[in-house]
């Protein structure tokens, strides 16, 4: 068949090359799957997603409610509002004790839009951008679509998966745009030390490439460690792109919001690139936002203390099953358990074990090839205590019968 133009329908159809160097996220594959099952009536025990289990705060609710009655529902600046702007660096100084203003600042469509839009902003065509291993599902493609290519450094299990300056260097070269770094880490829960940082800050300013930290998840983290972001450091903010969100923290997924700091000029290439694309955040969830960060944390350490539970009774179940290990995650709400020791005859990798998991146990869990890991599994547990006992007994029974 030939379309109007004369083009034969396969040219018509054809994705641009920018497109097609990147795949569907892995993790919302898996979401759908699950839901699919959900959906047959299936009782399926969902480990996969990567949000918090909780509702969004009611005060937070109320902010957007009252902003829809007072009629918020215009177009913003495409970098936020100003009074937003301005509450993200006071909250971030109280929190983390950064010395931001508001014109080196702006709000986003979530942290993933602040980490796309930067790498957009700085890559050129076969620009190198080093990351950690395991590293989050969406670098590499961001990475892939701007242009770049990605660099990725080992981590292991027996230094708690913790990216290491020295490391970090090794891998950089004259090609080396972005070193990308996110601590609390997803999919491992490695928590990176304020000296560690501040050694990588300085491979990086030294080498003249650029350090994206990636904080969304800086409230959750466990035991002896405090919420921590780069940009405290002295000297940090030159080269320093902070990514933060309001997702994970105030149990905001779905409502679209993060933020990122940086110097003025890249604030203004990354506000440029918004308004030609996403224009604003949602105005009426901006002014939610607002409640959210001037408002009590009260909400984040009610959900921490019972994340810190879940991670206790997860850890010690999985830790059970013969022939799984897995080190304590120090932040986020994620389990990475190497199970390495099943794989096999029934099962060649972690993407079919997976498979398998879903289909016999209806067990969802995202599979380590994901991020780069091949042999681990990523088990969510913003999940409430009764479904985590359900899924160690199903995680129990699959692996007592595959080895
Ligand atoms: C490490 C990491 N960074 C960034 C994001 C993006 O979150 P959001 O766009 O919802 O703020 C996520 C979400 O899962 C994540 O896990």
């Amino acid at each position: 068949m030939e379309a109007a133009t004369g083009r034969k329908m396969e040219a018509v159809m054809e994705l641009a090359e920018r497109v097609k160097r990147i795949d569907v996220s892995p993790t919302m594959a898996v979401l759908m799957e699950a839901e699919k099952l959900k959906a047959q009536g299936i009782d399926v025990v969902d480990f996969g997603p990567g949000e918090p289990d909780f509702p969004t705060p009611e005060h937070i609710k109320r902010g957007a409610i009252k902003a829809l009655e007072e009629n918020r529902t215009k177009y913003t600046p495409a970098a936020g509002i100003a009074p937003l702007r301005q509450a993200i660096c006071d909250w971030h100084r109280a929190q983390f004790g950064s010395s931001y203003e508001p014109a080196e600042c702006i709000v986003t469509v979530g942290g993933k839009q602040a980490i796309f839009n930067a790498a957009c902003s700085l890559i050129n065509a076969g620009d190198e951008v080093v990351m950690g291993v395991p590293y989050w599902v969406s670098y590499p493609d961001i990475v892939k679509y701007a242009g770049g290519t990605p660099v990725l450094v080992e981590t292991c299990a027996d230094d708690d998966f913790c990216l290491r300056a020295s490391k970090i260097e090794k891998a950089i070269t004259r090609k080396t745009r972005i070193v990308i770094v996110n601590s609390p880490n997803n999919p491992t829960g490695a928590v990176i030390p304020p000296g560690e940082f501040a050694r990588i800050l300085e491979v990086c300013k030294r080498r003249g490439v650029w350090l994206l930290s990636d904080e969304c998840y800086s409230h959750f983290v466990y035991g002896e460690e405090r919420p921590y972001s780069a940009a405290s450091l002295p000297g940090a903010k030159e080269q320093l792109i902070v990514a933060g969100s309001l997702s994970k923290t105030f149990a905001m997924t779905g409502w679209r919001l993060g933020y990122a700091f940086t110097p003025q000029p890249l604030v203004q290439a990354l506000t440029k690139l918004a308004s030609q694309s996403t224009s604003n955040p949602v105005s009426i969830v901006q002014y939610a936002a607002l409640e959210a960060l001037r408002g009590p944390m009260d909400s984040v350490r009610t959900m921490l203390a019972e994340y810190a539970r879940r991670r206790e009774r997860i850890l010690a179940g999985l830790r059970a099953i013969p022939g799984i290990t897995c080190t304590a995650p120090q932040g986020a709400f994620y389990m990475f358990p190497n199970v390495a020791a099943h794989l096999g005859a029934r099962a060649a990798d972690t993407s079919v074990v997976t498979r398998q998991l879903l289909e016999r146990e209806h067990v969802a869990v995202v599979p380590g090839e994901a991020f780069g890991a091949p042999g681990h599994l990523r088990i969510s547990y913003a999940a409430s205590m009764e479904r985590i006992e359900e899924g160690l007994r199903r995680l129990g029974r699959f692996f007592g019968q595959s080895t």
